[in-house]
């Protein structure tokens, strides 16, 4: 791909601005050579401003997403967009969160522009693991366990019962719970369901991946190690 194209395709500006900036020397190779607008020069060994260019088409994020921020690229108030730098709204093709988090949940969130990949890890087939760390308002009965692995739990309005899923409890108010399938607000309307009320969600893991030592509101590119870990 030619080298306007690929950075305007990052986001870097348009092709208009990228012709700029290649003609004032600000993307070089590594060895500070200033590239031409047709370069084929690798994506690795481009650097814009001084700096490696994001990653290429094919990325996975990883966002440790803070309570308060919505999975929306255009709602009102703080958007999970806003933890990101601003050249990725307009990358091309768009990254999209794979699932979403509640405004009020906080954790592990992803992010592709691979729809791919987006639909192997949402895929029933896949059957990826989602875990979620639960406070609760009232402590828990005993009997929700048993409930939620049945297989035969049914959500207001739905049709379909929920697929087995495995809770941990870990004290009176709080517990881990491991779901295969990602409905509507599922762990609020669960407990919902059984009288309770869950006062603070956060998710956890998603297969085997964790939030890899990321602080709230930070994020990173996977590796395709880390990639893999979903499915493992
Ligand atoms: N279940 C919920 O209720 N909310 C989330 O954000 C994720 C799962």
């Amino acid at each position: 791909m030619r080298l306007v194209k690929l950075l305007a395709n990052l986001g870097y500006g348009s092709r208009k601005e990228m012709q700029l900036a290649i003609r004032n020397g600000w993307v070089t190779d590594r060895d500070g050579n200033r590239l031409k607008p047709d370069s084929k020069t690798a994506h690795e060994d481009v650097l814009f401003d001084d700096e490696p260019l994001d990653p290429a088409q094919g990325v996975v994020l990883l966002l440790n997403k803070p309570v308060g921020y919505t999975c929306s690229t255009k709602d009102h108030g703080r958007l999970v967009y806003d933890l990101l730098p601003d050249r990725f709204r307009t990358r091309k093709p768009a990254l999209s969160s794979i699932g979403r988090l509640d405004k009020e949940t906080s954790g592990l969130l992803l992010f592709t522009d691979d729809g791919t990949f987006l639909h192997k890890v949402i895929s029933p087939k896949s059957n990826v693991p989602k875990v979620y760390e639960l406070a609760l308002d009232r402590p828990l009965k005993g009997d929700e366990a048993a409930l939620f692995a049945s297989g035969e739990m049914m959500l207001e309005s739905e049709d379909r019962p929920l697929k087995p899923a495995q809770l941990e409890v870990l004290d009176d108010t709080t517990a881990r719970l491991t779901l295969h399938e990602g409905r509507y607000h599922q762990v609020r309307r669960m407990f919902a369901a059984t009288g309770n009320h869950v006062a603070q969600l956060r998710r956890s893991r998603i297969g085997a991946l964790g939030l890899e030592g990321l602080a709230e509101g930070e994020w990173k590119a996977l590796s395709d190690n880390e990639k893999a870990k979903i499915f493992a």
